[in-house]
């Protein structure tokens, strides 16, 4: 395939985006595909797997006092997304190559992290939770899509909480609530990290299939987020965030990360019933449904697995399943 170069160095305008309008910049490399996107919101569509495991995460937190922010529009700055969590200037998550800007003073947000100022410049000082799809430039393989859904966690301790008694709350917290969500006890480790804006970092992964991974990252909050940022000094909070493609992936054997965008009834059937079970494999080709009807000779020798030949040998592979309604229907025909 070969593409005109202006397909990559378009300079589109302006930008409809959420009913606002943004003019462009140098910074600009949002494609209208991406912004389609935003407009699908599954992380709320009723019978969605992830808008089913997103309630199932919240109705198994262990602690119940918390407020759920789930309508922040993915729009944000590069302040919010960035600077007040303390992610340094040269990030690699600031430059175009990785984000998805708007232009130069807004983005697409690429963690639901983004609204933690926005919740804490309030003055909102209780447990929250925040969900929203975030948005990445990213490899082109099954486990990475531009767009996936993360949820945020964050709960306040007393000013005067160790960071032993935080950590080991977090690290309970989170066990109790994979141990929930899968049903059963999961195989788990968990290993240093490392994020600006959380000070002891940790990671947890899973044991699935084999192999290690990982899952969510956490840590203790820094605390100049919450005073510096926020006012916020007579307390202190862990955070925790996950990726809900990640856990649904594993939790549901679904094996391509695209699946979560198809609008087929075979795949969006399979929740209708808003449980969340196993994914049934069904044809990447979409689904058709053909009546063959012909009558045959009285006492020719046809047999059914003559026509099944053929229809292998006309339809190759692409058929997936043949049902005989009637065989045989004799029907006499009067000279
Ligand atoms: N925002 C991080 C990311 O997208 C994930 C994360 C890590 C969230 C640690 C947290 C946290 O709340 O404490 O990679």
């Amino acid at each position: 395939m070969s593409f005109p170069i202006s397909t990559f160095s378009r300079q589109v305008q302006n930008i409809k985006i959420f009913g606002k309008d943004f003019l462009a910049d140098s910074f600009t490399n949002i494609p209208q595909s991406i912004i389609e996107k935003t407009n699908r919101i599954l992380y709320k569509q009723k019978t969605h797997p992830l808008s089913l495991l997103k309630n199932k995460l919240i109705t198994f937190l262990t602690f119940k006092d918390f407020q759920l922010f789930e309508n922040f529009i993915p729009i944000v700055t590069p302040k919010s997304n960035f600077d007040d969590l303390l992610i340094p200037p040269a990030h690699i998550s600031r430059t175009r190559t990785d984000s998805f800007f708007i232009n130069s003073s807004h983005l697409l947000r690429t963690h639901t992290t983004a609204h933690y100022a926005d919740i804490l410049t309030q003055q909102h000082q209780g447990n929250f939770v925040i969900v929203g799809d975030v948005y990445r430039r990213d490899t082109v393989d099954k486990r990475h899509y531009p767009v996936f859904h993360q949820m945020d966690i964050v709960r306040f301790f007393p000013a005067d909480s160790s960071d032993s008694f935080i950590v080991q709350s977090l690290q309970s917290d989170i066990v109790s609530l994979l141990n929930a969500v899968f049903g059963r006890p999961i195989d788990f480790r968990w290993t240093a990290a490392y994020f600006p804006f959380t000070e002891a970092s940790l990671e947890i992964e899973i044991r699935h299939n084999n192999e290690w991974i990982e899952l969510l990252g956490c840590g203790i909050l820094r605390q100049e987020i919450l005073s510096a940022g926020a006012g916020i000094t007579n307390k202190r909070a862990y955070a925790f965030g996950l990726g809900l493609e990640r856990l649904a992936m594993i939790l549901l054997d679904i094996q391509d990360i695209r699946m979560f965008w198809s609008e087929d009834e075979r795949f969006l059937g399979q929740y209708s019933d808003g449980m969340l079970k196993k994914f049934t494999p069904f044809s990447i080709f979409p689904q058709s449904w053909r009546d063959v009807s012909f009558w045959i000779k009285e006492n020719s020798n046809f047999h059914p697995n003559d026509f099944y030949q053929l229809v292998r040998e006309i339809g190759c592979d692409l058929i997936q399943d043949v049902s005989l309604v009637r065989f045989p229907f004799i029907i006499h025909f009067v000279d």
